[in-house]
């Protein structure tokens, strides 16, 4: 199971935060429950919370900012994105200062591409986040949404420091990255960051899980992510105590070689 993330120990999962506080824009009426929920995660030991400028058109991050207020700053691990249409070099460093502000931290421990855009050249944005590593406001870099290819020209145009992590949709229902990019990601030391990992709790057409699930007494959602934490770093999103409960205790689980294998074939 993997628990660091750019070389930094972190807890089993991290909480993703779509959907709390908005879809593309703003939806306040809801605040002190996502709050809350963040605060719940946690005081129950997750320690990452991911997140983006583009979720809830930057309210998530002011919710993800409140409810991170309460504990030692250093002690959490928060993931940022910057949406693909702030990636030419003023747009970007303007966009990480505005997401610090919201979520009125000193820093975002790592700051992601949210998706590539081709139409800027990667050198420029890959710098422009360098700068942000040298003047403090990021700790580390990394990408989501790359393909092999997108991740080695991101890497390439790296000069000071490394991409760490690219974050990308794995879960049981989708497994194609099992042939390219999480071998390559395992090489290169790059952490891979699952997400969607439990399908939206949509995991009812899934014998496997079901029958695996009976076996350990657990529920297929656990079962569904604690297979996507073998090989890459999950950050389901939950805004329900219960729920959080069966997810942090998924990392518990101790599957046998032998039942990942038959999970995976
Ligand atoms: N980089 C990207 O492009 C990208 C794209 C998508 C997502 N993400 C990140 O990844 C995070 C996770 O992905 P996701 O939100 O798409 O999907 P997910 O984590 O697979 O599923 C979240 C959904 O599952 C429900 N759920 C949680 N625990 C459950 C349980 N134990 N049983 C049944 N249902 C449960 C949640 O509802 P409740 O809140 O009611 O529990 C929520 O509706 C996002 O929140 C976001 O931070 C990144």
């Amino acid at each position: 199971m993997k628990n660091t993330l750019c070389g930094k120990k972190v807890s089993d999962i991290g909480l993703g935060t779509w959907g709390m506080g908005g879809g593309e824009s703003p939806e306040f009426s809801q605040d002190e429950k996502y709050v809350e929920a963040i605060r719940y995660a946690i005081e129950h030991g997750v320690n990452v919370i991911d997140t983006a400028e583009m979720y809830g058109g930057g309210h998530t991050e002011e919710i993800v900012g409140k409810a991170i207020s309460n504990y030692e700053r250093e002690k959490l691990f928060v993931i940022s994105k910057v949406w693909n249409n702030h990636l030419h070099h003023d747009s970007l460093l303007n966009s990480a200062r505005k997401s610090v502000k919201r979520m009125q931290t000193d820093y975002i421990d790592l700051y992601l591409i949210h998706w590539p855009n081709e139409t800027v050249e990667i050198k420029e944005t890959v710098s422009a986040m360098e700068e942000l590593v040298s003047s403090g406001l990021v700790k580390n870099i990394g990408v989501s949404n790359f393909s092999v290819s997108q991740l080695k020209e991101a890497m390439d145009a790296a000069e000071q420091t490394r991409i760490c992590a690219n974050q990308v949709e794995y879960n049981y229902g989708t497994r194609g990255i099992e042939d390219d990019l999480i071998p390559f990601c395992e090489q290169n030391e790059i952490d891979v960051i699952a997400y969607t990992p439990i399908m939206r709790g949509a995991i009812s057409d899934y014998g496997k899980l079901l029958s695996m699930a009976e076996k350990y007494q657990v529920t297929p959602v656990q079962i569904a992510l604690r297979y996507v934490m073998e090989k890459a770093y999950a950050i389901p999103k939950s805004s329900n105590k219960a729920h959080m409960d069966e997810l942090i205790a998924a990392g518990k689980i101790e599957l046998d070689p032998e039942d990942y294998r038959e999970l995976s074939s």
